[in-house]
């Protein structure tokens, strides 16, 4: 089959979450499976655009409300990736450093997703599926099926991965002209609540939607930031696949930006020398157990309530503990985050930024990794750590549910029900006494790095749905 992804991120190419790491992983396993799957993404300024080499195989203008914008279509040249990356280069919308947070985000991702339509409907041929992520892809499947000049398209089968329903990028219907010509009597399949949802559309026009784990297809009929009742009208369609991870990127026996690869037969040395160094460089004590937070730092993720999580743990353990955090987002956590170092030096430390290869040494170096989320819709990090023997200490919600057994149910993680300061303070406390447990811990890491969440079943199950 060939199939056509279209998203905003993929790694390595540009990535702020999971979505990056998914839309990067499951092209790759698709043409593992004898497949020709291909990425088509917006050229952002990056590393990715400057170091390599492209072909043009598109050349137009696309037209966003009456500014006519020159589009380019750039393939990477020697299929590095695993897959086709095409680029979508639209001069002055995506020759920026950042991939969202700009006031004109809706003019950009109406560029990006006409202009890739109007390369495909070039085509000879006709793709066997357009696979959208998300709501940057959103107007695909609604476009696809309604705007005149996608007619020849309009059997091609659409679906659509929700990665996470609390995002929608609506945009009034002072923007309805921006789409390219339809018959108006269709508006309808863009409304949601009075504005033009680009989620909501998806969900109804798409042939299939998907969510990123079973358990969040359950939650988004009560939980999806006023979706809900479109969701369970559109319960019949959907299916809920688990995510799951790159085991070539995320390798912990061959990962180069680790200081030493192990395997689950070496874990106790690697993880003891990935530790030492992660201590070192973040003045922290490796004698101790070490706890972490990899993550966006927004309400979804808990992380309002880390600080006093961890000005609770810490005075509690009298200095028997380690913290250390890698995120970036609400301002104002930064901040409370950043200033714990200061009353807890030697035993607390944060690093507020973006930091890719810290965030594998972290992975490789902690002995448990926390998730408090209140929304989960997969989450890669917790699988991230089963693959480098960290203990996953979660919340038990969307994906997290479905990847992390507590270790009293005969599990391997640390498993809580609220997300709230005593919840994850008592998940904090468990975890310290099965630290003081050290055959224990040593048999669960073992365990964890044997668990196989490689994306080969899942991406079987996409082509499965796409073959329904
Ligand atoms: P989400 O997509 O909701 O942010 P996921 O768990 O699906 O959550 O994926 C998060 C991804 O982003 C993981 O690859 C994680 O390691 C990475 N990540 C998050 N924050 C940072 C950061 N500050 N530095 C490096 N990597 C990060
Ligand atoms: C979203 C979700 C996260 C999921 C990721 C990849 O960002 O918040 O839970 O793992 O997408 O699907």
């Amino acid at each position: 089959m060939e199939i056509i992804h279209l998203s905003a991120e993929c790694y390595p190419v540009a990535k702020v979450g999971g979505l990056g790491d998914v839309v990067g992983a499951l092209p790759k396993y698709q043409n593992k499976l004898g497949h020709v799957a291909k990425v088509v993404m917006p050229a952002y300024n990056s590393k990715f655009l400057y170091e390599n080499e492209f072909e043009t195989v598109y050349d137009g203008w696309v037209k966003v409300a009456s500014t006519n914008y020159q589009a380019r279509i750039l393939r990477e040249k020697t299929n590095k990736l695993g897959f086709d990356i095409f680029l979508v280069h639209v001069a002055g919308l995506f020759d920026r450093g950042g991939v969202y947070g700009y006031g004109d985000d809706t003019e950009r991702f109406i560029a990006f997703q006409v202009a890739t339509l109007d390369w495909i409907a070039q085509w000879e041929h006709r793709p066997d599926v357009i696979h959208v992520h998300d709501h940057h892809a959103g107007l695909i499947p609604f476009m696809v099926s309604n705007c005149d000049q996608y007619r020849h398209l309009n059997q091609v089968p659409t679906v659509l991965t929700i990665h996470n329903a609390q995002y929608q990028g609506q945009f009034g219907w002072d923007k309805l002209l921006y789409l390219p010509p339809f018959d108006l009597i269709n508006t309808s399949k863009l409304d949601w609540n009075s504005a033009i949802n680009p989620l909501a559309s998806a969900i109804k026009c798409a042939w299939r939607v998907t969510t990123v784990s079973p358990s969040y297809l359950e939650e988004i009929s009560h939980v999806a930031n006023g979706l809900e009742s479109l969701l369970s009208q559109e319960r019949g369609k959907s299916i809920g696949v688990l995510n799951g991870i790159d085991t070539e990127v995320w390798n912990p026996q061959k990962d180069k930006m680790i200081v030493k690869g192990y395997t689950a037969r070496t874990i106790e040395s690697g993880k003891k020398a990935n530790k030492e160094e992660l201590c070192r460089v973040f003045n922290l004590d490796s004698t101790k157990p070490l706890y972490t937070f990899i993550g966006r730092l927004v309400g979804e993720k808990g992380a309002d309530l880390l600080p006093d999580i961890f000005y609770n743990a810490l005075a509690q353990s009298n200095g028997d503990i380690n913290i250390l955090v890698l995120g970036s987002g609400d301002p104002q956590v930064e901040d409370r985050l950043s200033e714990i170092t200061h009353r807890y030096p030697g035993n607390y430390n944060a690093y507020i930024g973006y930091n890719e290869a810290l965030s594998h040494q972290i992975y490789a170096g902690a002995d448990f990794l926390l998730m408090p989320s209140r929304v989960e819709p997969c989450g890669l990090n917790q699988m991230y750590a089963l693959r480098y023997g960290t203990i996953p200490i979660v919340r038990r919600i969307g994906g997290l549910k479905d990847t992390v057994i507590d270790i009293g149910d005969g599990g391997f993680g640390i498993c809580h029900d609220q997300t709230s300061v005593w919840d994850v303070g008592h998940a904090i406390g468990r975890a310290y006494e099965l630290y003081l447990d050290q055959n224990k811990v040593k048999e669960i890491r073992k365990y964890m790095m044997s668990i196989d969440h490689s994306w080969d079943n899942s991406a079987q199950q996409y082509i499965d749905i796409y073959q329904m």
